[in-house]
């Protein structure tokens, strides 16, 4: 059992499949930096669906409540990126939205369960203010790393816990 799970996990790493790293694509555009990451963090694409991505991408001049709308040109590139390193299957599963509603990352069965030990009491703390700052906690995730040990969770200080 524990020379399977070994196995899984060296497999699991070979593939750079690691839950905790989100590495920037290669072949990301500099414009997904420079337009999608100036009012947040340039979310990793694999953590939604290609056709999310597109549905986001379709509605960028009511955005969340902003308008982050882009020249055609760009937009189609920076969607076509989006949707070829999106994720897929359940890594990406999410509830049902309305009508009208964008989809998030942060709405997704799997976001959910990572963080399901974060109260809602720190979702609101202001020095997170939404779980989309994922920077807020994650030190380094303008890096792509989301390592346990670089977590500092305001109010959750020296949390340490067990994770696949
Ligand atoms: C003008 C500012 C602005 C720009 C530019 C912008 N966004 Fe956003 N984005 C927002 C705001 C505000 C939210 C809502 C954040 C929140 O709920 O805390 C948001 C939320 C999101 C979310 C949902 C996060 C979640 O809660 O899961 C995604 C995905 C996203 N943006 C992608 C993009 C992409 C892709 C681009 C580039 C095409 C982009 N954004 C550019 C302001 C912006
Ligand atoms: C309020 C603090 C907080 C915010 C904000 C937050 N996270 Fe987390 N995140 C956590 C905690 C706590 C865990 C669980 C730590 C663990 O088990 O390794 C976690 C786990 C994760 C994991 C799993 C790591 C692993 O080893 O399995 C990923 C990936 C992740 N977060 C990505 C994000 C992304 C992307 C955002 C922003 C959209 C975000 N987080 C926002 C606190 C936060």
């Amino acid at each position: 059992m524990k020379r399977a799970m070994l196995f899984f996990a060296l497999a699991a790493l070979s593939a750079g499949t690691r839950a905790d790293r989100l590495p920037m694509p290669a072949d990301a555009p500099p414009a997904f930096k420079a337009e999608c990451g100036s009012c947040h963090l340039a979310f990793p694409p694999a953590l939604l669906a290609a056709d999310d991505w597109r549905q986001i991408m379709g509605r960028l001049d009511k955005h969340y409540g902003d308008n982050a709308a882009l020249d055609e040109a760009t937009r189609r590139q920076l969607e076509d990126f989006l949707a070829k390193n999106a994720g897929t299957g359940r890594r990406v599963a999410r509830p049902a939205i309305l009508a009208g509603e964008l989809p998030r990352l942060t709405f997704t069965d799997r976001f959910r369960k990572k963080h399901d030990e974060v109260p809602a009491s720190t979702w609101q703390d202001q020095r997170v203010g939404s779980p989309a700052h994922c920077a807020a906690c994650h030190t380094q995730a303008e890096q792509g790393s989301y390592r346990e040990r670089e977590l500092r969770v305001p109010g959750m200080a020296g949390k340490r816990h067990d994770h696949d």
